[in-house]
Order: structure tokens, then C-alpha cells, then sequence
């Protein structure tokens, strides 16, 4: 049997005809980019999130570093984030001039962890972007406290925790502004770049509509130097479309994550955490295994793709190596860096692949 990391086409296929309708529809007016459908998503997802504004923007990256800028972070500021995420979470702190601080991650949700956090607040300290990693979200409410104390803004990546819960509140609705990625993988995703910040705050929520559009506030005036990251229309139809189905997804993620959860139980594995009073929504089922790398070829070699998320932390990334974080420094981030195992999970994984994996996973361990 063979089974990919990830089977767009296999989500594609079922929308096909409402997705090409809404495409067309799209095409059929000429309005290509910030228009209705733009409008009707911004709405949509705030409505889905549980705040008062949605501002659709480029990609999760522009998100994050736009959503910085909104929040009032500027060049000689630190921002403190987690050093387990995709790289993106810190370009995008670089990118709105700051210099990202790395605080090391709890072993249980992948997330910051607050000591962690304290611990590398300085005087120019101005914000912290908790990563909820794989799904899950971070430790809100001690974070929210830390940043409370020593006056931090807090500017969420929920680029891979669309429709997880933190007690009875989404992730994207816990800081000042939340950032997420439409990428093609996501638990939402386009079919090309977007990306959304949500926010309570209509002053962020302003500068950011103007920030990703030239700084553009009226007709032929530009109140500060902004960029051009305007959410195209035919990607906001596109997830319009998909937006309507994302709990039906999610329940679907967390259906398989349960199986692969009760059939890895005997193997030499561990399995993901859900931490209480937290809704998971699996965009990665990730495992640690002491022989990742063993283990990850003979799944290959039974024709199961897996990944890594990620191979190697972002503090030890060269493009950081001007910021001087020596091997050793973030101990929980670097051991999990070198077990942890991306299975495939997506909606349209049926029980039986899910079978397979896990039964092909059980043999490595007891061959
Ligand atoms: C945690 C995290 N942050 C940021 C991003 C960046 O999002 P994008 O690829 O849409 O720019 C991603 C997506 O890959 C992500 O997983």
C-alpha cells in the first residue's frame, strides 16, 4: 500500500464543482483582488474565530510580520518566540525590523514554555509570538500572565491551529492579534498563497489593512510605508468553499489521530499529548521515537511518507547564527528535534491506512 504525506487532490476532488463555480464566478467579474469574496471571508472567519475583525493578507509569514508591525513592534525591539516552528515565525519577526530572542519549549505541547519565556524578557522586550505547534494550543494562560506583567503585546501563530480550542476560546482569539497561513497543507488551505490576521482590536486591525496594501488608507493617500500583500479573490472564494467544511475536517483529523493514538499504544513510540482543557485539530500527528531516522526509512520503505517537523531548530538555523545561540542552549527543543516523526493525517486518511501505518510502525518494533 502506498500513502502519501499529504493528498490535496483527494480533498480537492469532492468540491470540485462548487470550487470551480466560485472560481468562475470570480473570473466573471474581473475583480481579482480585495473585493467581495475577500470581504465575505474577512467576516467569515472572524465570525468563526470569535473576534470582531479578520484582515486577509498574503501568506501566514506576511501575517505574522504585519500583524507585528500593526501591534506596534519596531526596528531595536525584541520579540520572544519559540525556536520549535517553521522558520517563518522568526524571518517574520526580522522582517518587522526586530530582533527575535528564542525562549526553549515545554516537552509535552511542543509550545513556548512561560519560564522559558520570563527568563529571556529584557528591557526591549516588546512581544511574544507563541507557535501552537502541530495543532495544539500553547500554554495561554500562564503566557498571557507573563506578558501581562511586563507589558508584552502578543501576537499568536496559529498557522497550523485553525479551529483549535483553548478552553472555550479558538486560538487566534487569545492575544492581540492572531496569524494564519492558508498554505495548501493547512487544516484550511488555499490553492496558492494566503494568509489572515484576526484581531479584537480595531487599531491593529486598521494598520493592518493599510499595511497590506501600500500603507493605503483613502484614494491616493498612503498614511505609511506598507507592502503589497492584498488576499486575492479566486483564493478567498476557494476557502469560502473549504471554510464551511473546516470542523467537519477537524472532527475527521482528530478521529484518526484517536485510532493511530489507541493502535501505537504497545510500541516503543510516544504518541501526542492532549493537554486539558485544549482541543487538538492535528494539522501533524507527530510521534517521538529514539531511532527516528531508522524507523522513518523502513516506513519508506513499506511506501508510508512521513516528515520531520522540523529537523533542525530555528536558533541553530546559519541565517540565526549572527544571534549566537550555541548548541545546548534550548535542551527540550533540540532533543525533540531528534525523535520527533510527522505521520500522515489529512481528512480523507480512511481507517485502513491509518491501520496499515500503525501495524507497519508496531513490526519495526517488534522485528
Ligand atoms: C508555524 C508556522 N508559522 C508560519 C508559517 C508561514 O506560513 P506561510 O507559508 O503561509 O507563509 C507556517 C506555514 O508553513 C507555519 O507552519
Amino acid at each position: 500500500m502506498n500513502i502519501p504525506f499529504v493528498d490535496l487532490k483527494a480533498g480537492y476532488l469532492p468540491l470540485r464543482e462548487e470550487i470551480l463555480r466560485s472560481v468562475s464566478g470570480v473570473l466573471d467579474t474581473m475583480h481579482l483582488y480585495l473585493g467581495d469574496n475577500v470581504q465575505a471571508l474577512e467576516r467569515e472567519f472572524a465570525d468563526y474565530i470569535g473576534v470582531r475583525f479578520a484582515v486577509g493578507v498574503g501568506s501566514g509569514t506576511d501575517a505574522l510580520f504585519i500583524a507585528l508591525k500593526a501591534a506596534g513592534v519596531q526596528p531595536g525591539d525584541e520579540v520572544i518566540t519559540s525556536p520549535h516552528t517553521f522558520f517563518a515565525t522568526a524571518e517574520a519577526i526580522v522582517h518587522a525590523g526586530a530582533k527575535p530572542v528564542f525562549a526553549d519549549i515545554n516537552a509535552e505541547d511542543f509550545a513556548l514554555a512561560p519560564d522559558c519565556i520570563e527568563r529571556a524578557v529584557t528591557k526591549k522586550t516588546k512581544a511574544v509570538v507563541p507557535v501552537h505547534m502541530y495543532g495544539q494550543a500553547a500554554d495561554m494562560d500562564a503566557i498571557l500572565a507573563v506578558a501581562q506583567r511586563y507589558g508584552l503585546a502578543v501576537v499568536e501563530d496559529a498557522c497550523q491551529a485553525h479551529g483549535a480550542l483553548y478552553h472555550d476560546k479558538k486560538c487566534g482569539a487569545l492575544g492581540d492579534a492572531g496569524c494564519f497561513s492558508f498554505y495548501c497543507t493547512k487544516n484550511l488551505g488555499a490553492y496558492g498563497e494566503a494568509g489572515i490576521i484576526t484581531t479584537d482590536n480595531p487599531e491593529i486591525a486598521g494598520q493592518a489593512r493599510a499595511l497590506r496594501n501600500h500603507g493605503h488608507i483613502s484614494k491616493f493617500e498612503h498614511a505609511s510605508f506598507g507592502y503589497n500583500s492584498r488576499l486575492d479573490e479566486m483564493q478567498a472564494a476557494i476557502l469560502r468553499v473549504r471554510l464551511k467544511r473546516l470542523d467537519e475536517y477537524n472532527a475527521a483529523r482528530r478521529s484518526r489521530a484517536s485510532l493511530y493514538t489507541s493502535l501505537l499504544k504497545q510500541a516503543a513510540v510516544q504518541t501526542p499529548a492532549e493537554k486539558p482543557g485544549r482541543r487538538h485539530v492535528y494539522h501533524l500527528y507527530v510521534i517521538r521515537s529514539a531511532e527516528r531516522d531508522r524507523l522513518m526509512g523502513f516506513l519508506n520503505e513499506q511506501g508510508i511518507a512521513t516528515g520531520i517537523h522540523y529537523r533542525n531548530p530555528v536558533h541553530l538555523q546559519p541565517a540565526c547564527s549572527p544571534l549566537g545561540y550555541a548548541r545546548g542552549s534550548m535542551p527540550v527543543t533540540e532533543s525533540a528535534c531528534a525523535e520527533i516523526l510527522s505521520l500522515p493525517i489529512y481528512p480523507e486518511l480512511t481507517d485502513e491506512h491509518v491501520t496499515y501505518v500503525a501495524a507497519t510502525l508496531n513490526s519495526f518494533y517488534s522485528s
